[in-house]
């Protein structure tokens, strides 16, 4: 059976809600989306992958979900206004109850404060929410972005230090979803050229930063290079991380490309790629390990933090994003 055989409606609703199940599941009462509940370096919220979780389950018609994070960060944000209009700098990662941690972590990312601009205007414009609420809170975020997005940040991997295009993109994205005027700067700066080819890249064309036709290089590079023989995608080629394994949540972000450029059948082979990751119970990890870039480098991180997160809350969102895409074109 094709993939394109095999999802329809139904099946497509059924993935979307067992994801969601998932994440229900392990989301905090402070409304804080844990990275992973069962890896100990992962029990924080990140803003980047909570960003993406809260818009998978506004999506999936989870409201409350995606309300109680939006609204963890706004008392995060409103709690440091003094601190942000000082021009101090904001930590990619907290607490459950929104707290900086004191591990020895670079935290200075700025895609995460974009990303979250941005899935709250995709809530508010998906159901016509009042977000009122959340209004100082993004505010202060907009003001944070303007006056920071040229400072170099940590890229989405946490490992280099720069002005990203991904990194970027998800400023832009947020910037411009508030029609803020500084969002075209911001898109000016975005150079691919100077990139290494890196899967990330996928979120310049997804959140809208990149024209589809532009981002076409980018995208050939990474098919070329990226992707695996099984489907599933690389981060970058020298990734050593628990040796290099295949991403699901990338393979989401390949289809959600996928959809927006007309090539469905090849998004449903990406979804049925994630499918083939899920456990019986419905998790997905944050990578697996059926091909590796470098099966030299998997033991010595399994013997420094144990074997890979799992499931990854990120992980789930995606094969949610990537599901209603593809439910959507069905309309
Ligand atoms: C990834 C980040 C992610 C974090 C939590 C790290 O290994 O590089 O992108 O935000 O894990 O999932």
């Amino acid at each position: 059976m094709t993939a394109e055989q095999t999802f329809n409606r139904e099946t497509l609703e059924n993935l979307i809600q067992s994801s969601a199940k998932v994440i229900s599941k392990y989301q905090q009462p402070s409304g804080a989306y844990p990275a992973s509940p069962n890896f100990q370096v992962y029990n924080y919220c990140w803003l980047r992958d909570g960003s993406f979780t809260a818009d998978a389950m506004s999506r999936a018609g989870h409201l409350e979900s995606a309300e109680a994070f939006f609204s963890w960060c706004s008392d995060i944000i409103n709690s440091r206004r003094e601190s942000i209009l000082a021009g101090s700098n904001l930590d990619a990662r907290y607490t459950y109850d929104g707290r900086e941690s004191n591990e020895n972590w670079e935290t200075f990312q700025l895609d995460g404060y974009g990303t979250l601009l941005w899935a709250m205007k995709q809530h508010e414009n998906r159901h016509g929410r009042d977000v009122g609420k959340y209004q100082d809170a993004a505010g202060l975020v907009q003001h944070y972005l303007a006056t920071k997005w040229q400072e170099p940040s940590i890229d989405w991997w946490e490992e280099r230090k720069g002005r990203h295009a991904a990194s970027l993109a998800c400023v832009y994205a947020g910037l411009s979803s508030y029609g803020h005027p500084e969002a075209s700067s911001v898109h000016d700066a975005i150079d691919l050229l100077g990139e290494r080819t890196d899967a990330s890249l996928l979120a310049c064309e997804t959140l809208g930063a990149v024209e589809a036709d532009l981002f076409a290089p980018t995208s050939a590079k990474i098919e070329q290079t990226l992707v695996g023989q099984d489907g599933g995608v690389f981060r970058y080629r020298e990734d050593t991380y628990y040796g290099g394994g295949e991403w699901p949540l990338l393979a989401g972000f390949l289809g959600w490309h996928y959809v927006r450029t007309g090539r469905i059948s090849e998004a449903q082979n990406k979804l049925k790629w994630i499918q083939d990751q899920t456990q019986a119970n419905g998790w997905i990890p944050e990578q697996v390990q059926s091909i590796m870039l470098h099966p030299e480098s998997y033991h010595e991180w399994v013997l420094k933090w144990g074997k890979p997160a799992n499931p990854l809350l990120w992980s789930q969102a995606m094969m949610i994003t990537l599901a209603s895409e593809l439910l959507d074109n069905l309309e």
